[in-house]
């Protein structure tokens, strides 16, 4: 864990004032391009839920849906998109809230999992937390049983995992910038 850790860290890029000024971007992209480091990113994601009894595996757009359906096939659970508003074609339920820089509404689709059925969360980062909030809202309301929340960064002075962690939500990240 805290060898992979050091590596992610190391092979993050952070490009300071993007997309806002006074945000410090954390670019997962070069963790993605190199071929070891991707796989050990879904393979700590496989590792710790392999034998969890997951159905599904929702991943949020956009950067969620790079790594979820890896993730669900090395699981065998199945793929959920929790989508931005207005790109799914049938019922949705929908979800607003605040990021770190802007507002924006989150939908599934209104099948998207059966009551009491086990779901892991998937996106690259957890910031404020309030997209995968948005995300475990709507789950919830669909009766999801949301096992935990999965990402491979968290920045924890934005606060995000404390606040999903009251809302029940626990979170498993790969590494912290501070
Ligand atoms: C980023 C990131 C997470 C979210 C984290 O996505 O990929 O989904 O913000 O921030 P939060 O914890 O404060 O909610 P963004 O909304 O920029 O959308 P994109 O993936 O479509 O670029
Ligand atoms: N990097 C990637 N996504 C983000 C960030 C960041 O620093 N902050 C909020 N979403």
């Amino acid at each position: 864990r805290a060898a992979l850790a050091a590596e992610l860290i190391g092979k993050t890029r952070t490009v300071p004032d993007w997309p806002a000024p006074g945000v410090q971007f954390r670019d997962i992209t070069p963790l993605l391009a190199d071929a070891g480091t991707l796989a050990a990113i879904v393979g700590a994601f496989a590792d710790r839920y392999r034998n969890a009894g997951i159905a599904h595996v929702a991943g949020l757009e956009a950067r969620g849906f790079i790594l979820a359906p890896a993730i669900a096939l090395a699981i065998g659970a199945g793929f959920i998109p929790v989508r931005k508003k207005g790109k799914l074609p049938w019922r949705t339920v929908e979800e607003q809230y605040q990021l770190e820089y802007g507002t924006a509404t989150v939908e599934i689709h209104a099948d998207a999992c059966a009551p009491g059925e086990r779901v892991l969360l998937i996106d690259d980062l957890i910031a404020t937390g309030g997209t995968m909030m948005a995300a475990l809202n709507l789950l919830r309301r669909l009766g999801a049983d949301v096992v935990e929340g999965g990402a491979i960064v968290r920045l924890p002075e934005l606060g995000g995992a404390a606040r999903l962690q009251a809302a029940g939500l626990p979170l498993f990240t790969l590494c912290d910038f501070a």
